[in-house]
């Protein structure tokens, strides 16, 4: 017996980090405070970064893009999109929320290419990855409800607008053997003051949007977009996965806001998403049918992200979770990154990966985003990108920089 616990004790001693000693029967041996963390957790850091891009359509100004892998393309989603007006370098008509695509090279990486149309982040002679799309007639991608002022979300009242932006890029369910794409996105039914951006609405219902894709040569084909429920999650309810998601195995896992700080998780199996009655919630540790309050601490996975916008991925090839993202604070392009071993977690404290330069105007870098997608096989790294807000005086439109970031 003595032999045994001796064995374990030295066993502990060398892959437990907070193992504390006891006394054991005039023996010091070693007694576990929590669930052993046998892998030790994969934390990358920024080896290079090489500022690669603008992620453009020139015609187009458009802030908030995140993007995912459609077909052969890549779909980006934005929130507020404006047409140039022609000849000039005025971008006008605002649209609440918008898509395009851009392409890969053969080896799968983006196809950047030098020069192009002159525009929001291009001057004809720098690098772009060039968004592609139905232009300039441009209807909103996920369409506003029937009581969100359509089309353009802006109310009669000149006051108040209704936004319908997209947090995170859409989630893809299924790729059907002959191609077909089957993707879900969760948009917040938020109307806010004009001027002030001040929420009418302090925890808003939430619309369930699905899309359906068959890759198409012609990219003016977007995916088909329909409204699954526009109120599936209620009005004070924890909005799982607006603020990210991740489909891996048989599930999809989903990320939302707490009310008053702290990120929740529920999952899905990833062939029921309409289907309310089969999520479950991670409440206190364990999963459970019952949908937790939006102000539950018991809700919260630990830095699950920092509460500012980001991205959650799978890394294959570290085997691991990971969130890319902004501090929960911040106007700045500092990328934090977390990582876990499960969706559950635990996981690490967010640390700085990397710091991109930022606009000269009132929110001067936001929606950074992570596009794991754009991985070869053989990269070990992360492409990155956020939007930069100017003065009008320094730079009318909103750039979107591309940033590939290598690991150690
Ligand atoms: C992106 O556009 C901005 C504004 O035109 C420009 O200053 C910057 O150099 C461009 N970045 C790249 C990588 O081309
Ligand atoms: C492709 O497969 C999906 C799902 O199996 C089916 O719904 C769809 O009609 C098919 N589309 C085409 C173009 O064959
Ligand atoms: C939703 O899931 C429940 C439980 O598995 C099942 O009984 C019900 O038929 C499903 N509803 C739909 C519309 O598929």
């Amino acid at each position: 017996m003595m032999h045994m616990f001796s064995f374990l004790a030295v066993l502990l001693a060398i892959s437990i980090t907070y193992a504390a000693p006891i006394q054991y029967e005039s023996k010091k041996i070693f007694v576990i405070s929590q669930k052993p963390t046998l892998i030790p957790h994969y934390m990358p850091q920024a080896k290079s970064a090489t500022i690669l891009a603008n992620v453009t359509d020139p015609d187009l100004s458009r802030d908030s893009c995140g993007s995912v892998k459609m077909g052969f393309r890549t779909l980006w989603t934005c929130r507020d999109t404006a047409i140039r007006v022609p000849g000039t370098n005025q971008f006008a008509f605002v649209f609440t929320n918008t898509a395009g695509w851009t392409d890969h090279q053969q080896d799968e990486a983006p196809a950047i290419q030098q020069g192009g149309p002159i525009g929001a982040g291009s001057d004809g002679t720098n690098s772009i990855l060039l968004m592609k799309g139905p232009r300039p007639t441009l209807p909103t991608f996920y369409p506003l409800g029937p009581n969100m002022c359509p089309n353009s979300g802006a109310c009669d009242d000149g006051t108040s607008r209704w936004t319908a932006w997209p947090d995170s890029p859409p989630m893809v369910t299924d790729t059907a053997l002959n191609g077909t794409v089957t993707a879900y996105t969760w948009v917040s039914n938020n109307q806010m003051v004009s001027s002030s951006m001040e929420p009418l609405t302090p925890q808003p219902s939430t619309t369930l949007f699905k899309m359906t894709y068959t890759p198409d040569l012609n990219p003016d084909v977007l995916p088909a977009v329909s409204t699954v429920d526009g109120n599936f999650w209620g009005e004070h309810e924890i909005a799982y996965g607006t603020y990210g998601n991740v489909v891996k195995g048989e599930y999809a896992y989903l990320y939302g806001l707490l009310h008053l700080g702290g990120v929740a998780l529920a999952r899905i199996p990833v062939d029921c998403v309409e289907n309310k009655s089969q999520y479950e919630y991670y409440v206190d540790g364990k999963w459970t049918s019952t949908k937790p309050a939006i102000d539950d601490p018991a809700a919260a996975v630990p830095n699950a992200g920092t509460t500012g916008q980001g991205t959650f991925y799978f890394s294959d090839r570290a085997q691991s979770y990971v969130w890319i993202g902004q501090a929960s604070i911040s106007v700045s392009a500092d990328f934090y990154i977390s990582t876990a071993p499960s969706p559950e977690g635990p996981w690490t404290s967010p640390y700085l990966l990397y710091s991109g330069s930022n606009g000269d105007g009132d929110l001067p870098s936001y929606s950074l985003q992570a596009h794991p997608h754009m991985l070869r096989e053989y990269d070990d790294g992360i492409y990155l990108t956020w939007t930069q807000y100017f003065k009008p005086s320094t730079y009318a439109a909103y750039v979107t920089p591309l940033v590939y970031v290598s690991f150690v």
